[in-house]
């Protein structure tokens, strides 16, 4: 069961390798992936939904709205949910799509909102797959980072012989369990993760709260799931997309929910990462109704909330490492070593509120990441899911672990 747990869209187009498909779910099915499939409207002429939904134990989807109830399929959810995005066979159609970007069915929609690896393998005859268009579109989706299965070459449809062939379903699920068992640096590994803004209620209706999206400790989530561990998250209110039944997911409101959350999962935890945006202060009463306009000034008096990370580190075992995040507006390196030594921080990442592309909301951020012994790397503005990939690989060097 080399692909237990893993989540794949397969994607089927119009070609008569589709029959092969057919194989190829029932290959991944054997080897514990969940399979999802999804086909173009050409791919009917091929294959029939029956067929791969019997195998796939899944409904196989082919439009947007189900049975014309108005209730639809969505895209974006799909997208987010898979762990790995394969087109098996690609038509040349399918393929010109792709490439430019094109959204005309569920199939093409799935694709431009997966935010997982896509594999492609295209199937065609040899003419068409030499013809420079072909060739163009296919480099294209290569310089996307999608991954080409390479047709193999052997007697086609048409009877003609050459390059065309798509990959045999036993070679693509070898790739695929070769490309899950290679990347698993974390296997094994148990990751708690505190993410995005705490809110802290005024009255019923009000609250003090802060710009955290929760995008960098989603990434971060994300990318220890993909590496292997098994993820932990205490989120605050976020309104960003997430597929939160891949990890143990835990909604929370305020500092104190926060704290008692993480506190019920900290002792199993072989990481805590503190990315959360945590109010320092709390209204010290909630007003039971909503507080009624009155004169021109109202004062609140606020108490000090628990610092999450700062009680959790007097809890640290040697084998633990913690990983905490600094937002900072002025003496920022000074600022964020302190905070390393006061919380007992094994790493602590600091962005800056200066930096134009870094900091809250954005897609981007800038990081300088210190660990006890000084400032161990300095990012440029890169995706935060490329910075979440670099905090993972400095956890792996802090680690005493042996990990794979
Ligand atoms: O969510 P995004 O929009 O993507 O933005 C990302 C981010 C800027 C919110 C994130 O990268 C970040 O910097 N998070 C920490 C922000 C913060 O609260 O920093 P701080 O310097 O106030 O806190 C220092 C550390 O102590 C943090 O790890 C924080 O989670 C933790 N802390 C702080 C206060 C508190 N009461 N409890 C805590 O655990």
């Amino acid at each position: 069961m080399g692909l237990a747990g893993k989540r794949i869209i397969l994607g089927i187009t119009g070609s008569i390798a589709a029959y092969k498909s057919a194989f190829l779910t029932r290959l991944l099915i054997k080897e514990g992936a969940e399979v999802q499939v999804i086909l173009s409207a050409s791919a009917l002429d091929f294959i029939s939904p029956l067929t791969l939904a019997t195998l796939s134990k899944r409904p196989a989807l082919h439009q947007f709205q189900k049975d014309e109830t108005g209730v639809w399929n969505n895209h974006v959810e799909l997208g987010l949910w898979a762990d790995l995005m394969l087109f098996a066979p690609l038509s040349a159609n399918t393929l010109a799509k792709m490439a430019n970007g094109h959204c005309d069915n569920l199939l093409l929609a799935t694709y431009l909102s997966a935010r997982c690896p896509v594999w492609f393998a295209p199937a065609m005859d040899l003419d068409m797959y030499q013809h420079p268009s072909v060739r163009k579109n296919i480099q294209t989706l290569q310089s996307f980072g999608n991954r080409l299965l390479d047709a193999e070459s052997g007697e086609l449809a048409s009877g003609l012989s050459g390059q065309g062939r798509m990959m045999e379903p036993e070679s693509i699920v070898k790739e695929i369990k070769g490309f899950f068992e290679s990347g698993q640096d974390f296997k094994g590994k148990k990751i708690g993760l505190t993410i995005g803004p705490t809110q802290e209620a005024i009255d019923p209706v009000r609250f003090i709260s802060n710009h955290s999206s929760g995008k960098m400790g989603y990434a971060l989530a994300e990318a220890f799931l993909e590496r292997g561990a098994e993820v932990w998250v205490i989120s605050g209110p976020i309104s960003i997309p997430v597929s939160k039944d891949k990890f143990h997911w835990k909604d929370v409101h305020s500092a104190q929910e926060m704290f008692e959350a993480a506190q019920d999962i900290h002792e199993k935890m072989d990481v805590m990462v503190f990315a959360a945006a945590v109010a320092d202060y709390a209204p010290a009463e909630v007003a039971p109704e909503k507080i009624k306009k009155q004169g021109d000034s109202l004062q609140i008096h606020l108490k000090k909330n628990v610092d999450i990370a700062q009680e959790l580190g007097k809890q640290k075992k040697p084998n633990q490492i913690h990983v905490g995040f600094a937002l900072e507006t002025e003496n920022e390196k000074e600022h964020a070593v302190d905070k390393l030594n006061r919380k007992n921080f094994d790493l602590i990442v600091l962005n800056s509120m200066k930096e134009k592309g870094a900091g809250f909301r954005l897609d981007t951020n800038r990081v300088s990441i210190f660990s006890k012994n000084g400032q161990v790397v300095e990012s440029e503005i890169s995706p935060k899911k490329e910075i979440a990939g670099m905090i993972l690989d400095q956890i792996k060097k802090e680690s005493s672990w042996t990990l794979v």
